[in-house]
């Protein structure tokens, strides 16, 4: 699908405080299962505000996180600077422009909740180039279907139903990304990377947070940080519609505190071999 640029216009500022973390285990696993020992460099494409390029960059001797969307890219710099990771470089571009943009080799090149915006198979076959020898591609995703629900802290668990039927008051039941309606993927990521030739990759559930708590505004912001509820999405309601997520969370949480669960982290890894 072609890149639109309004895609997450005005998420950026609520993506960091919004999106619930990967698993705690994700570094250690990567290492393990992809041979990780400090050399080489990680690119992160469709790094949005550097999640994982500012989690993994201490597992490489340099990172860079690439992403067409300069607000983004501004958060995840700010992130870095404020948390003392010098080693990332930032990259503005779209997938489909590698190797040109960011050229390689890399050891690990992931995509965290991103592969499904680019134009997958051709992408995947241009980081297989970009790889050095016994390198691997991790596609990392929230993934709670079919996944064990903790039983929680005993808060509240937030209301996502509620509030993706009003997302629909507003925005209407088809589900939108920067000017355009998307259509719902049907295919796995892993049927992709089985065309290529990484060839099918392994799969692992890492475990989620169990006991993830987020307060309202974080609520709030997490869907503001999706492309399909994004800020400009809403026009002039936009304040009309936080009033009716806060009062909705207000009604549910007489602190304005919530469990969270998204899911078990879902890592797709596929080894260039050695
Ligand atoms: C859901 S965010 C993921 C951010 C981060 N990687 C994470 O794990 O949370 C998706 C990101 O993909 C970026 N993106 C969209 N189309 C892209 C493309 N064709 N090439 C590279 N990145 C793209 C968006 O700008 C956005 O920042």
């Amino acid at each position: 699908m072609p890149y639109d640029p309004t895609n997450y216009l005005g998420s950026a500022t609520h993506y960091r405080r919004g999106r619930p973390a990967y698993s705690p285990e994700l570094e250690s696993v990567l290492s393990q299962e992809a041979d990780l020992d400090g050399n080489g460099r990680l690119l992160d494409v469709g790094c949005g505000p550097g999640i994982l390029t500012l989690r993994l960059a201490h597992l490489f001797e340099q990172a860079v996180g690439l992403d067409p969307d300069a607000d983004m890219l501004a958060e995840g710099r700010r992130a870095a600077e404020e948390n003392s990771i010098r080693n990332i470089r930032w990259v503005q571009g779209l997938a489909e422009e590698l190797p040109a943009v960011a050229p390689g080799p890399f050891r690990m090149v992931t995509f965290g909740q991103s592969f499904q915006w680019t134009d997958e198979r051709a992408v995947a076959e241009a980081v297989y180039d970009m790889l050095t020898p016994g390198g691997a591609l991790a596609l990392v995703v929230h993934t709670a279907a079919g996944r064990t629900r903790p039983t929680g802290p005993g808060l509240p668990a937030i209301p996502h139903e509620e509030i993706t039927a009003l997302v629909r008051k507003y925005l209407g039941s088809t589900r939108r990304a920067g000017q355009r309606v998307v259509p719902q993927r049907t295919h796995r990521f892993e049927d992709v990377l089985a065309q290529t030739r990484f060839g099918v990759p392994q799969q692992f559930f890492l475990p989620g947070i169990p006991d993830l708590i987020r307060d309202s505004e974080s609520v709030l912001s997490g869907y503001l940080s999706l492309s399909s509820s994004a800020p400009h999405l809403f026009g002039d309601r936009l304040d009309d519609f936080a009033a009716d997520v806060r009062a909705l969370l207000a009604n549910r949480s007489a602190d304005g505190i919530f469990w969270d669960w998204p899911g078990d982290t879902e890592v797709l890894l596929a080894r260039k071999p050695d």
